[in-house]
């Protein structure tokens, strides 16, 4: 069954499908309750239910209702009606709370038999990044989604999928949403030259199979009342610079249509030159001078943009090209 679709009960979020397709427009509860099949009194109770929920309807008599504010947080009812506005059919599970989004959409893939699922928390209580850090998960204004992906890929091409998918992201934040986000190789996204986004992908695989690949996106949206110490000086939330209120719902929905087009996208190997050119357009680190970190190595060199498998171009002092692989990369002054 197509999970985006609104099933034959969920009132709710039949309601909110009716009430975005109409945003500036009252719609009657005569109306609604007529093309959903329940009475005016069932619609009436949804909307009360709803608003105790964190919407806001206006209503007007013999007008009808319009959708005034959306909550802050995810609801479940209006992500399903804006996946459903952007023909997004991935199986969904939100949840208040969990140890890891990443872990819960491992342990989902483990346990069905879908091809794919997302998974979505309103916080973590063990959220990681990577090389083994924290991702700070505490409020309930941010995404943390995960995906959870049978590849039928190889794995070499493994280490090329988050920057793949990171950019792609960024162009979705830029062009739907108009907010202008970098990327950092390998993959994280920048807004106002401070972190906003982090990935992180984990595999189970073995010499020649993927078993599965979990891919799991943090992105702040909401500031918390103080940053963690560690974190205050480098993370920045959407909501910090955007003047219009985001929609959460929205995003995790354009979030979710981004990463399976990405996913199908990446497992045709039909893009690479699409991939190069949204990289150089969003590229963070292009000519800038920068310090490589591959464990305990640290170079130092100039950034020029990424080759088709991803690898990060780094620029040598001698003028020669070195391509990184993996590792985490930092500004730093110019070479004198
Ligand atoms: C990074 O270090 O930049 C990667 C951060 C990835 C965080 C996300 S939040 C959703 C998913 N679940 C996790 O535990 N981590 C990822």
């Amino acid at each position: 069954m197509d999970k985006a679709t609104p099933q034959r009960h969920d009132v709710a979020t039949e309601i909110l499908t009716h009430l975005l397709k109409n945003p500036n427009d009252f719609v009657s509860g005569n109306e609604l309750g007529k093309s959903i099949g329940i009475s005016r009194v069932s619609v009436w109770n949804a909307l009360k239910s709803l608003s105790e929920n964190g919407f806001k309807f206006q209503a007007i008599k013999n007008k009808g209702y319009r959708l005034e504010s959306e909550p802050t947080h995810v609801n479940i009812h209006l992500l399903k009606a804006y996946m459903a506005e952007f023909k997004t059919s991935i199986p969904i599970t939100v949840l208040e709370e969990i140890d890891s989004t990443n872990s819960e959409a491992q342990r989902q893939l483990a346990s069905k038999d879908s091809p794919s699922l997302a998974v979505i928390a309103l916080r973590q209580t063990k959220g990681r990044g990577r090389h083994g850090r924290t991702w700070h998960s505490q409020s309930s204004g941010n995404l943390y989604i995960s995906f959870g992906f049978r590849p039928t890929f190889r794995s070499e091409l493994l280490s090329s999928f988050t920057p793949y998918m990171a950019v792609h992201l960024c162009h979705m934040l830029n062009t739907e949403f108009n907010i202008p986000v970098f990327v950092k190789w390998p993959n994280d996204l920048i807004l106002a030259d401070k972190k906003v986004s982090g990935m992180l992908a984990e595999a189970r695989i073995d010499i020649d199979h993927i078993y599965d690949l979990i891919f799991g996106i943090g992105l702040n949206i909401t500031p918390p009342q103080e940053w963690p110490s560690e974190i205050k000086d480098k993370a920045i939330a959407l909501g910090q610079k955007t003047k219009a209120p985001l929609s959460i719902n929205k995003i995790a929905a354009a979030i979710l249509k981004t990463g399976c087009a990405g996913f199908s996208n990446f497992t045709k190997q039909n893009s690479s030159q699409e991939f190069l050119q949204l990289w150089e357009k969003y590229d963070f680190l292009k000519d800038k001078n920068v310090q490589a970190y591959e464990g305990n190595d640290v170079t130092a060199g100039i950034a020029r943009g990424i080759s088709t498998d991803a690898t990060l171009r780094l620029e040598l002092p001698d003028g020669t090209i070195k391509k990184l692989v993996a590792g985490e990369v930092s500004l730093s002054k110019p070479i004198k």
